[in-house]
């Protein structure tokens, strides 16, 4: 380890940054790439591909303000019945252009807070799932669910209708915390949703933490973490808190004064990290753990771990088609994403019966491909071999820029072969980002904007 202070590689390695779930990254999605280039896009898939299926439904019980997801509450039942209509109608008119009885690898309903969909809606759709596609029978069906309101009959509903594995958000146990995020959600009942889900058969178990929220500390969330390792989910999330209130007007509602500085928010992370590894579970990428006998660990181990818009994924499957409001989808010839307000997205549904409602996209090119290559390698390996990833390109600049990452104990570099250092886990996005041409030119706009910190991104550390 370099003899850099942390308040030193904090004044050095601030700013913003992008978490790398893709590249290019959302930020260089722009409206050139529309609807009828997607179509052509979803032809264009290889007969045999299988893919991957990401539902997203953009409602809540009720809102957190720490929350960056783009969400409201739908009190109307009819309206989530209509939206869980225009889910399978979408997946019919993308089934029309990609075929039916492609095998499929992973569904995910995410949010938001999909068990909102109404038991009968969710049905339908993994009916019509089930119609148009082969649902490998290894496959992971997982649901992402708030511990503080799962209808009563929806463990069982998952259970009966195949579901694998669900993902909790917890984020933290201290009251005052809660209290300051708008989120009261005790201990017990996020232990009761897990051992219902268990109950039900469904045995896969994701918890979400953060760092970084108001009034935490480190021994408040080094106590959350050691009473949730308790319940012994197989994998954890733990983000650090992105508090983007130019993005997210709810988020105004935390006071700034409350929020941890960056040391306090690495000294944080820090703690998570020592009370985790200490309860038997393994570091996997920038922000998740695992158990050592669950998949996700066992991928991190072999080098196969992939990483997504929903993260860290045991997933290799390069095609995940994205339904409903904003729902991103990757495709080999590029990245989509939908019209982000519900409204919006239902008017564009319902004005055009066979167009998808696509708002923006990025197509890659072929440096963006070697780049995503090697940028999903670092996010998920902690290191990669240009040697072997980079197709003979020369990256003499990059591990240029690396240099000082290298003095700072951050990384080493061994020829062509970049490896992160235990102590520069939480730097990881800094290397990834040394690999990212399109984010010059975003901060250049920036800049030229008269913004410091590249808007789009949030707090890097
Ligand atoms: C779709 S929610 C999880 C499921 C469910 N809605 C819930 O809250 O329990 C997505 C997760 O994103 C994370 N998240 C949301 N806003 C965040 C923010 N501003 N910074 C960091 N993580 C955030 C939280 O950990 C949250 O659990
Ligand atoms: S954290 Fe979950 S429940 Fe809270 S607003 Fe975000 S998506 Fe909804």
């Amino acid at each position: 380890m370099g003899a850099a202070s942390v308040s030193d590689l904090i004044s050095r390695y601030g700013g913003n940054l992008p978490r790398y779930t893709s590249y290019p990254t959302a930020a260089s999605f722009t409206e050139a790439v529309g609807s009828q280039q997607v179509a052509g896009w979803l032809k264009a898939l290889p007969e045999n591909e299988p893919v991957s299926l990401y539902f997203h439904v953009p409602f809540c019980d009720e809102l957190c303000r720490f929350c960056g997801c783009n969400t409201s509450v739908m009190r109307h039942e009819d309206g989530r019945l209509a939206y869980g209509d225009l889910l399978r109608e979408e997946m019919r008119r993308i089934v029309a252009l990609v075929g039916e009885q492609r095998t499929v690898r992973h569904v995910q309903f995410g949010g938001g807070t999909p068990t909102t969909l109404p038991p009968h809606s969710l049905r339908q759709i993994m009916r019509s799932i089930r119609t148009f596609f082969q649902v490998d029978p290894q496959a992971e069906l997982a649901m992402e669910l708030d511990p503080r309101h799962v209808p009563q009959d929806y463990p069982a509903l998952l259970g009966d209708l195949g579901f694998t594995r669900i993902s909790l958000g917890v984020q933290d146990l201290e009251p005052r915390v809660q209290e300051a995020c708008g989120r009261h959600q005790s201990f017990e009942q996020t232990q009761a949703s897990i051992q219902a889900a268990r109950d039900a058969g469904v045995s896969g178990v994701n918890i979400d933490l953060i760092y970084g929220l108001p009034y935490q500390t480190v021994e408040s969330v080094g106590a959350t973490a050691l009473k949730i390792a308790s319940l012994r989910p197989d994998r954890l999330a733990v983000f650090g808190y992105a508090h983007v209130p130019w993005k997210q007007k709810r988020q105004r509602l935390i006071p700034e004064a409350s929020l941890p500085k960056s040391e306090e928010r690495l000294a944080q992370r820090a703690e998570i990290d020592r009370v985790l590894q200490a309860q038997g579970y393994r570091p996997i990428g920038l922000d998740h753990y695992a158990l050592p006998e669950d998949g996700l660990a066992q991928s991190a181990q072999a080098g196969t771990l992939h990483r997504n818009f929903q993260g860290y994924t045991t997933d290799p499957c390069p095609v995940l088609l994205g339904m409903g409001a904003s729902a991103i989808s990757m495709l080999p010839a590029g990245f989509t994403q939908n019209i982000t307000s519900v409204a919006a997205y239902a008017r564009a549904m319902a004005e055009n019966s066979d167009s998808l409602p696509v708002a923006r996209g990025v197509a890659f090119t072929e440096d963006d491909k070697l780049r995503g290559a090697i940028i999903e390698r670092i996010m998920c390996d902690m290191a990669v071999d240009l040697a072997v990833v980079g197709q003979g390109g020369d990256f003499s600049e990059e591990l240029a820029q690396l240099h000082p990452l290298e003095q700072d104990g951050l990384v080493k570099i061994d020829g062509q072969k970049i490896s992160i250092t235990a102590f520069g886990r939480p730097f990881v996005r800094h290397v990834a980002a040394v690999f990212d041409t399109r984010r010059r030119a975003l901060q250049q706009q920036a800049q030229g904007a008269g913004q410091g910190a590249t808007p789009q991104f949030s707090a890097a550390l």
